[in-house]
């Protein structure tokens, strides 16, 4: 019998993740996308990878763009997860945003950021992989928003104190 790919979402929706919003820019419009399929791939060479759904804008956009940041969310962010997840343009007129040297959006208020170079795509099914040479990045004090089991959720506040 195939294998049921509703299993494949109920096993991993048990791996826990943090929540990103994947900024990119074209021209002078900004767009981004909300996802949790991130790893670092590579310390040296710095890289990481982001899995891309074939059907979202961002795919083509990631390709136009050539660059991405990777915006790390926290507790409090659960809004912004939510409107980067809507398909289509997204609203970033009312969010406190910088720019580092590729040019991408970076979210001011999240908890940490890497500021990526687009150096390959590697096919994978309906997804595409994104792998991004870091080029610059910074990081917060803070708890981060937490996937879970298809839900929002938290680390307790002892977790959150004293990471490195
Ligand atoms: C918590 C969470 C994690 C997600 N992770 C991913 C992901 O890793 N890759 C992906 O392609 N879509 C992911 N999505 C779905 C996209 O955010 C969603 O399809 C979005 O509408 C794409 O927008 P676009 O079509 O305008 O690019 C995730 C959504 C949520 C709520």
């Amino acid at each position: 019998m195939a294998f049921d790919p509703k299993l494949q979402r109920q096993v991993m929706g048990r791996f826990a993740t943090g929540v990103v919003v994947v900024t990119t820019c074209v021209g002078e419009q900004f767009s981004g996308m909300t996802a949790n399929a991130v790893m670092s791939l590579s310390l040296d060479p710095p890289l990481v990878v982001v899995s891309v759904d074939k059907s979202a804008s961002m795919h083509g956009l990631l390709q136009e763009g050539q660059c991405f940041a990777i915006n790390v969310l926290r507790l409090d962010q659960e809004e912004l997860s939510n409107r980067f997840a809507q398909r289509g343009p997204k609203d970033f007129s009312d969010l406190s945003i910088k720019t580092a040297e590729t040019g991408a959006p970076i979210l001011v208020d999240a908890l940490a950021y890497l500021d990526c170079r687009l150096v390959e795509i590697t096919a994978a099914g309906d997804h595409d992989m994104f792998i991004g040479e870091c080029l610059g990045g910074e990081t917060g004090d803070g708890a981060p928003l937490i996937f879970f089991g298809g839900r929002y959720g938290e680390l307790t506040e002892e977790s959150v104190q004293g990471a490195s």
